[in-house]
């Protein structure tokens, strides 16, 4: 069953959402040669402890911090760690807050100082396939057109689609009902009502998107140890399309 959100549980997730947003924007200027991944987790999970949120990351199936560090060939679930950023890293930042009950989920990949030119192009369109999937969500459309609309993008730009992880809704629960795979077929899968409330999450890879799991039980990195990249939003399905609840409080996102 998936769940349709009442008003007031919209805005709670907009809340938690408008706290990722900002914490995202609050590291954003740390994120240089030098610092390690664990002073980045740290400086986040102060930062949304101070806003009156909790990191729902942080003991979610054991795992030991409050955001994910997974750096250039890491796909997702990098722990933090003494790693220090060096010049022309990219690092996917995935981060959920939660806020009186509610969760927003969002990542991003940022370039740590100059980065070359394929680490550019596959940031560039990994978050335009964010958009891609995002654009066609309104009520009637179904799970599997977001999927299709992110594979169609991500192929036509050569770039690799990971199956084995999908977006999902979310709400109460961090990962709740409908899985969002970013590849698919149109017309097909579970229909989209307004109200309802997913994370739509591309990692998309420079090469090929075969993944591994690496012997901390968690980080995810791409078998061939080409770069991956990452970008995800909150969204609630409206009457008109859609809207993000893991942006600025003005609407801004990025
Ligand atoms: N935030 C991730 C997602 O997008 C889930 C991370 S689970 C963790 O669904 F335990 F690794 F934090
Ligand atoms: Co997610």
């Amino acid at each position: 069953m998936i769940s349709i959100k009442s008003p007031r549980e919209i805005d709670l997730i907009e809340k938690a959402g408008n706290i990722v947003y900002q914490t995202h924007e609050y590291l954003r200027p740390f994120i240089k040669e030098g610092i390690t991944t664990k002073e980045l987790d740290k400086l986040a999970h102060d930062f949304i402890i101070s806003k009156g949120a909790t990191p729902s990351e942080l003991g979610y199936e054991g795992y030991p911090a409050s955001i994910c560090t997974s750096v250039n060939s890491e796909v997702v679930h990098g722990i933090p760690s003494n790693r220090k950023l060096k010049n022309g890293d990219i690092i996917s930042i995935d981060m959920v807050a939660c806020y009186k009950g509610y969760h927003g989920d969002s990542a991003w990949t940022y370039a740590v100082g100059e980065v070359d030119k394929d680490s550019k192009y596959l940031m560039e369109h990994t978050k335009k396939a964010l958009y891609v999937g995002l654009d066609v969500i309104k009520p009637g459309a179904r799970i599997g057109d977001i999927g299709a609309a992110i594979e169609e993008y991500a192929t036509s730009h050569n770039l690799g689609v990971v199956k084995e992880l999908v977006g999902h809704g979310i709400g109460t629960n961090m990962h709740e009902e409908p899985d969002v795979p970013n590849y698919g077929v149109k017309g097909t899968g579970p229909i989209l009502k307004e109200g309802m409330v997913i994370a739509v999450e591309p990692m998309l890879t420079f090469e090929s998107p075969e993944i591994c799991l690496l012997d901390d039980d968690w980080t995810i990195e791409t078998e061939d140890y080409s770069r991956a990249a990452h970008y995800e939003h909150t969204v609630v399905v409206t009457k008109e399309g859609y809207k993000i609840l893991t942006g600025g409080k003005n609407g801004e996102n990025r």
